[in-house]
Order: structure tokens, then sequence, then C-alpha cells
């Protein structure tokens, strides 16, 4: 029997690629690049399953373009928001995510960009290479301490939990927001308080985003939310660049609206080389990296591979994000 045709839209790791071979015909985008949505188009055409990253776009031109014989899609992120969910569950299809195995690695680094931010790493280093560590200064280089600071954590979902438990050896006040969740006994156990959206922008002194992106939660912090942060406060995002507005942010930062902010996505990805927001020296970015340890990239890797596998053979996807395909 003909293997089934697949494509897998990047270079992945050869253990995953090889278990992919054993049992389909894959056609490998063989880069590190994304392919673009004209030669994405072109490679799913007959295509029984997709195995895609969180820069390829996967909508209903592309599912279009595969044809009906189109079993799954298995995205190798927890985040979906490049895949139009609703086509595919109207078309029946069933679409893998990997959740779970990066939210501690992605909660260290919201934690380490709290850190870095707050306590100026960055710029201490560039200032460190260039010549201008004269003496033990005072003054210099002061940043704000984590220590007793009030963190306030947007979406409570796994990797904003990972994100309180961490805070609280630093004996963070911790609020939190998320309309979708309660101050239940996890929350209790790590003094989380549920507030509202004013009051977490209002009493935080470092907020850190952990929301999906979604039609609620694009450009969720705006203008009016900058306005309401502490003049001192610090932005941390590592969940999807557009949940914060960009142009705002840089009006924020300009203006001393706000203190800092650590920038691990950005809107777009990559950020171009032109942006106004890298001419700031109050910001931090880094290139979408919060789950990039070779554990946790390995672990993705081999969770969109067994749901590739499962949906090829008609079985329910260990993880799949649409479950009303079933
Ligand atoms: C995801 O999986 O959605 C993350 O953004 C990858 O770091």
């Amino acid at each position: 029997m003909a293997k089934p045709r697949i494509f897998v839209t990047r270079r992945i790791p050869e253990d995953g690629l090889a278990r992919l071979q054993e049992i389909c015909q894959v056609d490998l985008w063989d880069s590190e690049l994304p392919p673009g949505s004209a030669k994405l188009l072109e490679h799913v055409v007959e295509k029984e399953a997709i195995l895609s990253l969180l820069t390829d776009t996967i909508d209903g031109q592309a599912m279009d373009a595969a044809g009906p014989g189109l079993k799954v899609i298995s995205n190798c992120a927890v985040g979906v928001d490049n895949i139009d969910l609703d086509e595919a569950t109207r078309r029946g299809i069933p679409v893998g995510h990997t959740p779970g195995v990066l939210t501690d690695t992605t909660a260290d680094f919201a934690f380490a960009l709290l850190l870095a931010a707050g306590r100026r790493i960055v710029e201490a280093e560039r200032f460190t290479r260039a010549g201008q560590w004269k003496t033990w200064g005072l003054t210099q280089l002061l940043g704000q301490d984590l220590s007793g600071a009030t963190l306030g954590i947007l979406g409570f979902g796994r990797i904003g939990r990972g994100v309180a438990r961490r805070a609280q050896g630093f004996e963070m006040r911790v609020l939190f927001y998320d309309p979708s969740a309660e101050e239940d006994e996890f929350a209790r156990q790590v003094n989380a308080q549920q507030v509202d959206l004013d009051t977490l922008l209002g009493e935080a002194d470092f907020i850190s985003i952990h929301t999906p992106l979604n039609e609620i939660t694009y450009h969720l912090i705006d203008r009016q939310a900058f306005a309401k942060m502490k003049p001192t406060a610090v932005l941390v995002n590592t969940a999807r660049g557009p949940v914060v507005d960009s142009a705002a942010l840089y009006e924020a930062l300009k203006s001393g609206a706000i203190r800092f902010a650590a920038l691990d996505v950005t809107e777009p990805e990559p950020i171009p080389q032109d942006d106004p927001l890298l001419e700031l020296d109050n910001l931090i970015i880094t290139p979408h990296i919060a789950s990039a340890s070779v554990e946790t990239r390995g672990k993705m890797v081999r969770m969109a591979v067994e749901n590739l596998l499962a949906g090829l053979q008609g079985k329910r996807l260990p993880h799949c994000v649409n479950p009303d395909v079933y």
C-alpha cells in the first residue's frame, strides 16, 4: 500500500523525521526559513497531513489547496493562532498542538526577562563591554527589585500559573486577570489574587502576558491600558506579539508612561530592522525563544509527530485543539 503523503513545513530533528519517513512519504521543506504562503500552497497539494510551525499560515485556502484528502494538521507549538480553527473544524479536520511540555521552559524564560528588565542586565552588559565601568557607583545602573514587588499576570493558564509559582520564591504579591480562570486551590496555594484588568494594570510593578491570541486579546494592551499603568511598570510579553499594540508601546516607553518592556514576541515577526521600537534603550527584544531549550523542542517535535500519525490512522489525536471534530 502506498505510504500517505505529508508536508513538513520545516527542517525537524532527525529522529522525528525518521519516524515520519518510516510511515509516510515526506515532502520536507528542508530549511530553517518558512516556505511562505505561495510555496506552502504548492506543497500541500494532495497531502493527507501537514506538520506546521507557528509561522505557517494554515487557512481555508491552504486546506482547499490540500484537497479533500487532508486528514490532520499538526502544529508544532502550543499556540494555534496561525491556523483557521473554525475552517478546520467545519471540514472535520483535527488540529494537533503541543501543550504542557513547554510550560516550565516558557515560564523560566518569562522570569528571566522579568529579572533582566528589572535589573537592567542587558544594558549593564553593554555598558561593561563599552568600557564604561570605571568604578563601583552608588547610583550606577539602579534597577527595580522583584522581591516584594507586585506581579500582574495576564492569562492564568498553564504558563501563567508556572510564572505565579516562580514568583512565590521571590515573595512577590501576585495578581492575575483571566476571565476564563478561577481563584481556585492552586491560586490560593501560590497566593495569587484574581482581579479585574484595571486593578491589575494600576497596581502591578511587573506585568507578564500569558494569554493566547484571539479576537478578545488582540491589542488588549493598547494606549488606554498603558495610561493605567504605573510610570515605573515593567511589561514582559512571551505570549504573542499582537496582544500588545506596538505603536502604543513605543509611545509609552518613549514618553516614560512605563519604565521598561521585554518582548520575546513582536508584531510582525521577525521585527523589521527599521521598527522604531529598536531605537529604544528601555526595551529588550529576543527572537521568540521562550520555549527554546534542547529538551523542550525535542518533546514538542515528538508530540507533533504523534498527533500527526494518530490523525493519519484515523485515531483521536493525543492533543487536539478542536475536539468538536469527533
Ligand atoms: C508556542 O508553542 O506557541 C510557543 O510560542 C513556542 O515558543
